[in-house]
């Protein structure tokens, strides 16, 4: 057999692409967050984990100045020089690829060689699975490793946050790029995103296991509404702070919730702040509901926290709300939406030898009353970015 036949599709593509072989390939896989949802950016306490669907980029140096970036999802292969890599919106998806190479320049990175990248990706877009936050980390991972950059899993995950933030605009928290960056087998990463400190929990339920329903209704208006309720909270803060010596929403006691209220006035402030203060104290309830294997406990807290997000936060939306529905009706002992929500996945926490029963009713009843069909799915919980050749 010759060396070309060896070459898997990818690798094929990569060598008619940029007329050479992949030096390297790297992959970073997609989060889940099992509670603690839009608290990130609240200084919360957060438990996500990394998934195994995954982010693959083939990677090899180049003898010019030039950054460009390929992905199997679209046709257009881009082409950057080192020295030009200012955000431009024409340069679509591979923005977060050249802002992530701007945010290091910046910080005084010395990247002096130009680079090819081909990205394969099988964590589907906008399913609130953390695409972008996947590519934005392992492309810094990548950069980290292939120029000799020395950079830690923290260093990985702050860039890529400043890069969401800065360059590609999303006021988003720190969640997602930890989530991936810090990812783990068969742990659940507890942040603390006002410290950064954080600890695994073991996820191992024995029978009882989480399911991953997609509602495939991608979460377009997410980047405008997500800003909105940042600013919303920002707004909130800025009259509660003084008053109770707070530097974020969910540092709020909620002994003196009654007075809060009076102290916003606004209904919808209000809403927003006490969603912020019951879901983190819903985190470390389930931190610990999770260290005692306590299955009803947390089948409780994950409707607790989907009813907060519906009603107080406002960010489940109809397909979100029908999913998980549908999925409690079933034999889920709790569901509740993960990520951004607008659309995206809900988590579903069931037997797993429920999974048929599960995935069945889902498919059938999700459809009659949407007209769209779901993905329902398992995965494995795993590490973060690494280089696999
Ligand atoms: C998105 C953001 C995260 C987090 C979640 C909601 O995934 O990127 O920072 O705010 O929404 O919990």
């Amino acid at each position: 057999m010759t060396a070309i036949n060896n070459m898997t599709e990818k690798e094929k593509i990569f060598k008619q692409t940029f007329g050479s072989d992949a030096e390297f390939i790297y992959r970073s896989p997609a989060r889940i967050n099992l509670i603690g949802e839009h608290i990130d950016y609240n200084g919360g306490m957060v438990l996500p984990a990394a998934i195994s669907l995954y982010i693959t980029a083939y990677v090899s140096f180049r003898d010019d100045d030039k950054i460009c970036f390929l992905s199997d999802g679209f046709d257009k292969l881009y082409e950057r020089k080192i020295s030009d890599l200012e955000y431009d919106k024409s340069y679509g998806w591979a923005n977060y690829g050249y802002g992530v190479f701007y945010t290091l320049i910046k910080k005084g990175f010395k990247i002096d060689r130009g680079l090819n990248v081909f990205i394969t990706s099988e964590i589907p877009m906008g399913s609130g699975l953390s695409s972008s936050a996947s590519l934005l980390d392992l492309v810094c991972y990548i950069i980290g490793d292939a120029y000799g950059l020395n950079l830690s899993a923290m260093d990985v995950i702050l860039y890529a946050k400043e890069t969401e933030n800065d360059y590609c605009g999303l006021k988003c928290g720190i969640m997602d790029e930890a989530a991936i960056g810090l990812g783990k087998e068969n742990k659940a990463i507890m942040l603390d995103c006002a410290s950064l400190d954080y600890k695994y929990i073991d996820m191992d339920l024995g029978e009882y296991t989480f399911a991953i329903l997609q509602t495939n209704v991608p979460h377009k208006l997410v980047e405008s509404k997500y800003n909105d309720r940042v600013t919303e909270c920002e707004s909130a803060l800025k009259i509660l702070k003084d008053k109770y010596s707070v530097k974020n929403l969910c540092e709020l006691p909620m002994e003196k919730i009654d007075e809060i209220k009076s102290v916003l006035s606004d209904n919808i402030l209000f809403n927003r702040t006490l969603h912020c203060i019951s879901e983190n104290a819903r985190v470390k309830e389930f931190a610990a509901a999770l260290e005692r294997k306590d299955i009803q406990k947390l089948g409780a807290l994950l409707n607790e926290s989907h009813e907060s997000l519906k009603n107080l936060y406002e960010v489940t939306g109809k397909h979100l709300d029908v999913i998980t529905d549908i999925a409690r009706k079933t034999c889920a002992v709790g569901a509740r939406m993960t990520g951004a929500g607008f659309g995206g996945c809900a988590i579903a926490l069931i037997k797993k030898s429920d999974f048929e029963l599960l995935k069945n009713a889902v498919t059938e009843e999700y459809y009659q009353q949407t007209g769209i069909m779901p993905n329902v799915y398992q995965v494995d919980i795993v590490s973060g970015p690494r280089r696999i050749k």
